[in-house]
């Protein structure tokens, strides 16, 4: 394994690897990903193997053109359109009708498929150079926390892949939010970096509240997105004690951004931060109760293991 500063002969290289079926992990503008030709079950396997995955929980396949994600469709609906062409490429992951092209096993076996367009150039460009779609998760362990930086890389992902290309800090530090389009009214399966209100914008009607029967997206678990110590949300943060505050920082803390989208930039981040230094728990200053939150809200309520009342999103 080599880690190397993503430059154009570096993203060449990878491309090479991936179609080699090797796994290269790549920068995007939520969190580094873990990539494999999606059209080689054989490269797929060990994505699941080096994450620690379940094989139920599905991929998203990422590619370069909005040409490229229509043809992995067997049903492109207007909505998926207008929002492809409003947030692509961008952290927008839109769950369609399967054209059938891409194996079940990146799928975990649902006759849907996620697709997204990074905006990342070095993703970007790593796609173009493979000639394939890729599938790719973020590039944590199962149920970890997703790596913003190179420095946050579990050693079993480093020692399965062959390639890391470093673009330094991923600037929207969570990952892409999943719209189901594959049903009328289109809904949020896990909120993330597009907010509701921007979707349903750019929609023009309102998204579906709870996923239906049977729509629930796999891999929605209570606790994902976890540092090593136990999270305890809070309304403040004790001086002397890990954590994530708005107010003034004591030394085992972290003042956080009251502006959401800066709030989730860092939050990743800061978690790796205290979690290296071992603390007992670690304590997060409850955000504010807005829509404009939610996925910061998400997020955290997952780091701490709670279940959210109205069922996953
Ligand atoms: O920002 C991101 O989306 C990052 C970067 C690397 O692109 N990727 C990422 O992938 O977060 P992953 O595998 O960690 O999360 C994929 C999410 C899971 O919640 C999964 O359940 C959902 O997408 N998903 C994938 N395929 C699906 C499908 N066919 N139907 C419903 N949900 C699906
Ligand atoms: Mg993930």
């Amino acid at each position: 394994m080599r880690i190397v500063e993503a430059s154009p002969d570096w993203i060449r290289e990878a491309g090479r690897l991936l179609r080699f079926g090797k796994l290269v992990v790549l920068p995007t503008e939520t969190v580094y990903g873990l990539a494999a030709d999606a059209t080689r079950p054989d490269a797929v396997a060990k994505v699941y193997s080096a994450k620690g995955r379940p094989a139920e929980n599905p991929m998203i396949v990422h590619v370069a053109e909005l040409e490229d994600a229509r043809n992995l469709a067997s049903e492109w609906p207007d909505a998926a359109e207008a929002l492809a062409r409003r947030f692509w490429p961008g952290p927008l992951t839109l769950v369609v009708r399967s054209s059938g092209r891409i194996p079940a096993i990146v799928a975990g076996g649902l006759q849907t498929v996620a697709l997204r367009i990074p905006e990342h150039p070095v993703a970007r460009e790593a796609i173009r150079e493979a000639g394939v779609p890729l599938a790719m998760p973020s590039a944590n362990r199962f149920m970890e926390l997703s790596p913003t930086r190179v420095g946050h890389l579990h050693p079993e992902v480093l020692a399965a892949v062959d390639l890391v290309l470093d673009a330094g800090s991923c600037q929207v530090g969570v990952e892409s939010t999943v719209v189901d389009v594959s049903d009328a009214p289109p809904r949020i399966l896990r909120p993330g970096g597009v907010n509701r209100a921007e979707i349903e914008a750019a929609l023009k009607e309102p998204l579906g509240s709870k996923p239906g029967q049977g729509r629930l997206s796999p891999g929605m678990y209570s606790r994902h997105y976890a540092p090593r110590a136990k999270v305890v949300l809070t309304e403040r943060v004790p001086s002397g004690e890990a954590g994530l505050t708005f107010g003034e920082a004591g030394p085992a803390q972290i003042r956080m951004p009251r502006d959401p989208s800066a709030y989730a930039a860092r939050l990743y981040d800061s978690l790796h931060r205290l979690d290296e230094r071992n603390p007992n728990r670690i304590l997060i200053e409850a955000p504010p109760d807005d829509p404009a939150w939610e996925t910061v809200w998400d997020r955290i309520r997952k780091a701490a293991g709670e279940t959210q009342p109205d069922g996953p999103t």
